[in-house]
């Protein structure tokens, strides 16, 4: 979506993962102070997002969305100035239709939507300084039609209010949950691919609630050619650091994620996070890779069913590469610099993850153990022609 947000994919920090429907004003302020005393503001995270039940159900009796009142008893607008006043940007979430998603999940009752209140729930969005809007569709009916009709319309109500909002939608309530069913990059900034992710590896499923880290790899990666500036793949928010994933798992979350220009919206509780976590989460060199300005995420060069390739070109000409080991042992799993596209036979590999560098002629290995990702960025041979949207996915992948 070109209204001038998200030219790259949006970093940042969401309380559903961890919190679900236990949130309140200071638990997101305690978030935010975090966030600019562990570094990880600096690192890039910028929106800290409100997901669902920070509402009372109950609309003013001029029909204004409030803020829960036991929960966020200083108001909205309050935490927003609490956050753009730490250098953040503040998100919040919302349903198209009459109810949040807290109906299915929780006995917390689910909040009223925007439906019929499009416009002035905008205004007020605007009005309490939101800069990040989650729009989520949680109704198992309606068609895409209405769908589109109706994610539009918020996109347009945003849009009036002047205010730039990034704009975030998850349509996949509704439909087998196997990828977005269209390229909504004309409608919002961020389109979810799956149902929701847990911590966990593999669920066994590709369709269904809830799924794995591999599982939406899986749905994601052929999704290639709809990411640019300003609209990407959202494989949902990340598991790093919380039970359920080994670390080996956590560094492949957060190397792939990075390599499909996804959205980096952590999903732990960031005032507790071990060192670990918080330097998988700051890793310069893949943060580096996720918000190239080319926008590009990471297309298949190659996959046997155990070793997948991804490559991901970046505005300097460089290539960023994972070998991503989706089996259960170590394995070497090997490309060349023209399989992802670099003509020459003289390279440097940056080791994303040690930091190291090393040369080679063409050969681009590792051993990588099970589930792990090793991702290198591979400069100096020739400059390729400026690639479209899609070079990779087609030369790679046949789509
Ligand atoms: C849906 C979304 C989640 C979260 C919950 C909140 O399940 O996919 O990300 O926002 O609703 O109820």
């Amino acid at each position: 979506l070109d209204n001038g947000v998200g030219r790259t994919p949006p970093m940042g920090w969401n309380s559903w993962n961890t919190f679900g429907c236990n949130i309140n004003e200071s638990l997101i302020r305690g978030v935010a102070d975090a966030m600019v005393s562990n570094g990880m503001r600096d690192a890039g995270y910028q929106y800290v997002v409100v997901d669902d039940c920070w509402m009372n159900p109950n609309r003013d009796s001029a029909g204004n969305l409030q803020g829960d009142p036991t929960r966020f008893p200083s108001g909205m607008k309050a935490l927003g100035d609490y956050l753009h006043a730490r250098g953040l940007k503040f998100g919040i979430y919302q349903a198209p239709l009459d109810k949040t998603c807290a109906q299915y999940f929780n006995s917390y009752p689910g909040a009223t939507g925007a439906q019929g209140h499009e416009a002035q729930d905008a205004r007020q969005f605007a009005a309490w300084g939101v800069d990040y809007l989650k729009y989520d569709w949680c109704s198992p009916s309606g068609s895409i039609n209405d769908q589109v009709t109706t994610f539009a319309k918020m996109r347009d109500a945003l849009a009036a209010t002047g205010r730039p909002i990034l704009y975030s939608i998850n349509s996949n309530s509704i439909h087998a949950k196997t990828g977005p069913q269209r390229n909504w990059g004309d409608v919002a900034n961020i389109w979810r691919t799956t149902e929701d992710i847990s911590a966990a590896w593999d669920t066994g499923q590709t369709n269904g609630y809830p799924m794995g880290v591999k599982n939406i790899v899986d749905v994601t990666v052929p999704l290639a050619g709809y990411a640019r500036p300003g609209a990407f793949n959202d494989p949902d928010m990340m598991e790093v650091g919380r039970a359920g994933l080994n670390e080996t798992e956590q560094r492949s979350h957060f190397a792939l994620w990075a390599i499909m220009a996804s959205p980096l919206i952590a999903g732990n509780d960031v005032r507790s996070q071990s060192t670990t976590t918080r330097d998988i989460l700051t890793n310069p060199r893949l943060i580096a890779i996720n918000q190239d300005t080319l926008g590009l995420q990471g297309s298949q060069v190659s996959f046997d069913g155990t070793r997948r390739v991804l490559a991901k070109r970046l505005a300097s000409g460089d290539v960023a590469v994972a070998l991503f080991n989706q089996g259960g042992s170590t394995t070497t799993i090997t490309t060349t610099a023209a399989a992802i596209g670099k003509s020459g036979s003289s390279f440097t590999l940056l080791d994303a993850w040690s930091g190291a560098t090393s040369s080679s002629t063409g050969t681009i290995s590792a051993s990588v153990p099970a589930h792990g990702t090793a991702v290198f960025r591979v400069s100096g041979g020739g400059t390729n022609p400026t690639p479209t949207g899609s070079t990779l996915v087609s030369a790679a992948s046949g789509r």
